[in-house]
This record gives C-alpha cells, sequence and structure tokens, in this order.
C-alpha cells in the first residue's frame, strides 16, 4: 500500500483490508497479543473510581484486570489472579475493598498496594517468603483525566506515547471535567469498522443528514495524518455553534476555547481504542473494545464542566441525545459492513480522496499487527 502522507490527497493504491481481517479468529487472537496487551489502553476517567477501596474489573485482551484506588488515594491495577494457584479473585465488575483482597479459595490476602500480607500455613513451607509473591502489576497513568492501562513488561511512558495529542489539548483543563453520561453499545462488526467509519465524513451527507446541516463533510482539516493518532477538524457551518440538535452551545464554551476553535469539532482516534472529539463546549469520548471478531463493545461518554453538570440551567441532553443519534446511524451501518465483508464476494477495493486517514489506519494497524518485537 503506498500513500502520500498528507492530509487530504494521497496516491491510487491504497486499499480496504482483505476480509479475514474481519472474519478471522487467529487474526483478533494477533491483535489481542500483538495490539491490546501492548499498547496503552483507555480505561476510562479517574473520577470513575472515586474513593479509596473503590475497584473496577475489566477484560483487556484474554486478561482480566483490577483496576482500584489504594489506601493512598493512588490508582493501582492488577492482574486478577491469585499468586497461589491462579484463581481469578475478584468476580465483581464494580465493588469497594475495606482494606484488602482476599481469593476465596484458600484465603491469600493482599493488600491495596498488591502486598501479600497473609498466606495461611505457608509458614511451614520452606523459603517460602511473602514479599516474592505480590499481585502481578499492570502499568496505570492518567492523561488529560483519562486512565489507561499498559499490559506490555516494559511500557513507554504514556506522557512519550501521547505527546501529539497533548499539545493539542494542553490549552484546556480537560482533567478536570466530569462524565455527564455514558451509554453503552453492543455492535455487531469488527472493532477496526468503527475506527475506519469515524476516520471519515465521506459517509456524512447520506448517512448523517442531521449532522450534515451542522457541518459540511468536506469543510475540515487533518493535522494527524499518520501513526497511532489521525484526526483533524471540521468546521462548523454559519449559524451554527455546536453539535446539538438545537445547533447551539449547550452550555457555555470550556476555558481556553477562543478564536478559530469557537467554530470547529476536533476529531482524534487514538489507537487502539479511543476517539475523542472535542467540541466547543464539551467532550465526546469512545472507548471500543472487541469482544468478538465480529462484535464490539462501545462505551460514549460525554464531559462537561462541574458547573455545568451541577447547574439546571444547561441542556445538555440537546448534545448528548444528538450524537446518540448519529452513533446509532454509524453503528447500524458499521453492522451492514461487516455482514458485507464476510461475503465471499467481498475483495478489497480503492478508498478514496476523503478516506486517506483509513489508508493510514491501515498502515499503522498492520506494523503493529505484524511487529517482531
Ligand atoms: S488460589 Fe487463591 S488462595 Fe489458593
Ligand atoms: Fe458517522
Amino acid at each position: 500500500m503506498t500513500f502520500k502522507k498528507t492530509a487530504d490527497t494521497f496516491e491510487a493504491g491504497a486499499h480496504t483490508l482483505s476480509r479475514e481481517y474481519y472474519t478471522d479468529i487467529d487474526i483478533l487472537e494477533k491483535e489481542y497479543q500483538q495490539i491490546f496487551l501492548k499498547n496503552w489502553i483507555c480505561v476510562g476517567r479517574s473520577t470513575d473510581i472515586s474513593e479509596n477501596g473503590h475497584f473496577v474489573t475489566l477484560n483487556i485482551a484474554n486478561e482480566n484486570v483490577i483496576i482500584l484506588k489504594d489506601d493512598l488515594g493512588k490508582l493501582q491495577a492488577f492482574y486478577n489472579i491469585c499468586r497461589h494457584r491462579g484463581t481469578r479473585i475478584c468476580e465483581e465488575t464494580e465493588g469497594k475493598f475495606s482494606k484488602s483482597i482476599q481469593c476465596n479459595y484458600h484465603g491469600w490476602t493482599y493488600d491495596l498496594q498488591g502486598h501479600l500480607i497473609g498466606a495461611p500455613h505457608m509458614d511451614v513451607v520452606k523459603n517460602f517468603k511473602k514479599d516474592n509473591f505480590p499481585l502481578h502489576p499492570v502499568a496505570i497513568d492518567e492523561w488529560n483525566g483519562f486512565i489507561f492501562l499498559n499490559l506490555s513488561e516494559q511500557p513507554k511512558p504514556i506522557d512519550q506515547t501521547l505527546d501529539p495529542l497533548t499539545k493539542r489539548f494542553s490549552h484546556l483543563q480537560i482533567n478536570h471535567l466530569l462524565v455527564k453520561e455514558q451509554i453503552t453499545y453492543d455492535v455487531n462488526c469488527n472493532w477496526k469498522l468503527v475506527f475506519q467509519n469515524y476516520c471519515e465524513c465521506y459517509h456524512c451527507p447520506l448517512l448523517h443528514p442531521e449532522l450534515s446541516k451542522i457541518y459540511h463533510y468536506m469543510g475540515g482539516q487533518n493535522d494527524l495524518y499518520s501513526g497511532p493518532f489521525l484526526g483533524g477538524y471540521n468546521q462548523l457551518n454559519e449559524d451554527f455553534e455546536s453539535v446539538s440538535h438545537s445547533g447551539k452551545f449547550s452550555c457555555p464554551p470550556l476555558d481556553g476555547i477562543k478564536d478559530d476553535d469557537l467554530n470547529r469539532v476536533y476529531f482524534y482516534s487514538v489507537f487502539p481504542n479511543m476517539l475523542i472529539s472535542l467540541h466547543p463546549e464539551y467532550v465526546m469520548y469512545h472507548t471500543v473494545w472487541p469482544v468478538g471478531i465480529d462484535k464490539c463493545r462501545i462505551f460514549c461518554s460525554w464531559l462537561f464542566t462541574e458547573d455545568v453538570i451541577n447547574s439546571k440551567k444547561h441542556n445538555t441532553k440537546d448534545a448528548i441525545d444528538f450524537w446518540d443519534l448519529t452513533n446509532k446511524q454509524d453503528w447500524h451501518i458499521s453492522e451492514l459492513s461487516q455482514l458485507g465483508v464476510k461475503s465471499r464476494k467481498y475483495f478489497p477495493s480503492p478508498y478514496s480522496g476523503q478516506e486517506s486517514l483509513l489508508a493510514a489506519f491501515d498502515e499503522y494497524y498492520l506494523g503493529e499487527l505484524n511487529a517482531s518485537a
């Protein structure tokens, strides 16, 4: 595949991925190993884990991870397996530990930093030292109020990884924003179809008549067009202030939004599981989770300032409901894509000039999938 790394033009030659990338279980397993267990993965907002001892568990690829706030208020993450005989420790998807984490099989007990603090009858085992059996840690860090995990053995620091994006958000206080609403969607398509759909607006005129009134599908500019982060902005049409049913601001613009940014929405995909959309007055983000070769789960959240959330004055539903409608339009067409792509008559076809980011996504994805280290 060859294409010029420019914003909106690329040479002929970039084609859609072949069928097996959407249908072959072995490729999904390879994606788990090569992509989802190696990269920083966005798992939510730090405010999702509010108090000390609060925990959530979630699956990443074939692994299950406990994320918690320890007794010092620090975020920690561990593989959800006991160091005795490997039993999964927490069955719940969320809850609160008092002061420790106990495996219900034989009672091995860990503190909230993962140290083994109790192991019944192991004191008679020669050379057994509790210090040698902590819970296996998972790298955890925060970026702009988002929690990221990395299950590789030696992850690069997150700041270094997300640096190109950080510059685009540094003038805003996104870390202070709170989740006003989260909607979960179960979608019958491969996770990559969701990314590919997000990376173009070629489909907007037909699929999103409401959105197309707000901005023109050609009225934008990409500013990250290769590598793990892809995207740019769409320019809002005159008479429209934001993306909402009314076309008006659902609340005042965020501090730091000024000049051109008052009339723009920025869309970035963050490989491999996050989509972040910056509007003048709110942030929407999605996390995308493969749950099978032809199924994914998507969490979509809308972030507003605390003042807006606490005030009764603002119509945040105007924006949330608009994107819920638009999301569903996107998921439906992605499900139809999945159905078509699995046909024996599907073959890779050329991308249009409006789909340069998809070619860039595919190139980066294939590089990661086939990376040797
Ligand atoms: S497997 Fe956990 S205490 Fe035995
Ligand atoms: Fe769309």
